[in-house]
């Protein structure tokens, strides 16, 4: 496993990390069977959040975590009633500081290394966030230490070019951000991660393989064409060839799709490439196929071409 640096945090972090959105609910054993696989492959960073699995995430984690202090948890507080891009914003300091309380009890920790504010999504929310307390909270927790550091997570799906995080990541008021890149929705490269580099901003990237499912993403070669498909009927990539030849994707053989797609990420001035894989045999397949020099020059270049343009996520 190597390691990079997450920007102002200082902390060295592993260039894949684990998304432990899902699995903990349904398969608890599978779910720490997993986390300890990453850690004995030297994984050292997990993504959790309050609302995954209803809490269980966290509560798993805690549970699959004893012992191994030194791995580094992120988790998260979503100032919103629902997942949905047009969920209500419902952010206030009180909820922020019990969320956190909740957090540390559930992990069973007595601090919480990187915590996040989840899924910011419009700019208006964003300049409450900022105004209404909840930031100014974040801070007190950071000066309690019961934080280490402090960021936040977009929602890609209603933000596909990162407005929020372009105006977040200079403010200065943030140690870590959490963002999508991934071959079909690149726009990051150019906007946000040259602005993180600047401001010596973290940068953990969220849906590498564009959260995939097994009927469209960057899993296989019928799901990765189905999501160019769905980019096609929305006006995104035009009906035309290259995108409606079957064999769009046969210039990144050998590798595999999800290969190619981790590659692209890591290939990227990211800090770690945080993916979602519910089995020890899900991260044997990932370490397999992620080493450097990552994807060469010719197929980064292709892939640019090709998706470059996209500027909202699909899946
Ligand atoms: N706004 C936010 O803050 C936000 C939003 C989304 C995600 N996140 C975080 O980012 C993490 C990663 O994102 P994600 O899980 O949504 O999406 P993702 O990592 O792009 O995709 C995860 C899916 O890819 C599959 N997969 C992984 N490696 C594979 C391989 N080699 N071959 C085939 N399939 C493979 C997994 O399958 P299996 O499950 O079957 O292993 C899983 O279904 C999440 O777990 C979460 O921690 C944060």
């Amino acid at each position: 496993m190597r390691y990079r640096r997450l920007g102002r945090t200082d902390l060295e972090v592993s260039e894949l990390s684990y998304g432990a959105a899902r699995g903990a609910t349904g398969t608890p054993k599978q779910f720490i069977a997993t986390v300890h696989a990453c850690i004995d492959a030297g994984i050292n960073l997990v993504d959790t959040a309050t609302g995954y699995d209803d809490g269980d995430s966290e509560r798993v984690l805690g549970e699959a975590l004893q012992g191994h202090d030194d791995v580094i948890v992120e988790t998260k507080y979503r100032p919103y009633d629902g997942w949905a891009p047009e969920a209500a914003y419902t952010g206030s300091p009180q909820a922020l500081i019990a969320s956190a309380e909740e957090s540390l009890r559930r992990l069973r920790r007595d601090r919480l290394d990187i915590f996040l504010g989840h899924g910011i999504r419009t700019l208006e929310s964003y300049e409450r966030f900022m105004s209404d307390g909840c930031y100014d909270a974040m801070v007190k927790l950071r000066e309690q230490g019961k934080v280490c550091f402090i960021g936040l997570s977009e929602l890609s799906e209603g933000d596909g070019t990162h407005e929020i995080l372009q105006r977040a990541v200079p403010s200065g008021a943030f140690d870590v951000v959490m963002l999508t890149v991934n071959f079909l929705l690149q726009t990051a490269i150019d906007s946000v991660l040259p602005l993180c580099k600047r401001h010596d901003v973290g940068t953990v990237v969220m849906m590498p393989l564009n959260q995939a499912s097994p009927q469209s993403g960057l899993v296989s070669v019928p799901a990765a064409l189905e999501c160019v498909r769905r980019h096609v009927a929305q006006g995104n990539l035009p009906d035309a060839p290259p995108y409606t030849d079957p064999h769009l994707f046969d210039f990144l053989q050998p590798h595999s799709i999800p290969a190619a797609g981790l590659r692209f990420v890591l290939a990227q001035r990211v800090s770690t490439c945080c993916v979602g894989m519910r089995t020890p045999e899900r991260l044997a397949e990932n370490l397999q196929v992620v080493d450097p020099p990552y994807l060469d020059a010719a197929r980064q270049t292709r892939l640019r071409e090709l998706f470059g343009s996209v500027r909202s996520q699909v899946r």
